[in-house]
């Protein structure tokens, strides 16, 4: 059903279509991991003279825009052969790491404030990090297995 849908075929049979979609995912993981990554090593003790706020205020917008991107991208790409992709279990860990990493940053900020000082913060930007990159060595190994 899914896999005869619209978006589907066109993921299947337009020629530049998938480079495309694919290229607009490495975009949303360059801009989500380049601004988490770098949010997570302030949080863990790095540049410890940077304000965490103000860093916070460019990095979240810059992370949620790219995690927007890598969703509806990788929905996308997922289109192509969902059959195929929901019997991969690296697919099936990837996507609830993704839903760990995503959970846990929506607790953070309906919990948290950067601008509130906290002694627990580096354990927050150590295990973010972790997810997070576990989600792109999942996402990049998806290619090399069966
Ligand atoms: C709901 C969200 C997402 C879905 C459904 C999804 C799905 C996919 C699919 C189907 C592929 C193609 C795999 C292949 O056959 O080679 C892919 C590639 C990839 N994904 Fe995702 N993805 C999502 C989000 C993310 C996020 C948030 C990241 C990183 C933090 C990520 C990292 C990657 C990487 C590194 C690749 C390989 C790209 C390449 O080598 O061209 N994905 N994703």
């Amino acid at each position: 059903m899914l896999a005869a849908s619209d978006p589907a075929q066109m993921m299947r049979s337009g020629r530049w279509t998938y480079a495309a979609v694919s290229g607009g995912h490495v975009l949303g993981i360059a801009l989500l991991i380049g601004a988490i990554a770098s949010l997570d090593l302030r949080l863990a003790g790095l540049w410890p003279t940077v304000p965490v706020p103000v860093l916070a205020r460019v990095l979240v917008p810059v992370a949620a825009t790219g995690l927007a991107l890598a969703m509806m991208s990788g929905l996308l790409l997922f289109l192509a052969g969902p059959a195929d992709y929901l019997q991969m279990r690296l697919f099936l860990l990837k996507l609830t790491l993704i839903a760990c990493g995503t959970g846990h940053a929506v607790w953070f900020h309906s919990t948290n404030s950067f601008a509130r000082p906290n002694a627990g913060l580096w354990r927050v930007g150590l295990l973010s990090l972790l997810i997070w990159l576990a989600v792109l060595i999942c996402g990049r190994m998806l290619a090399f297995v069966d």
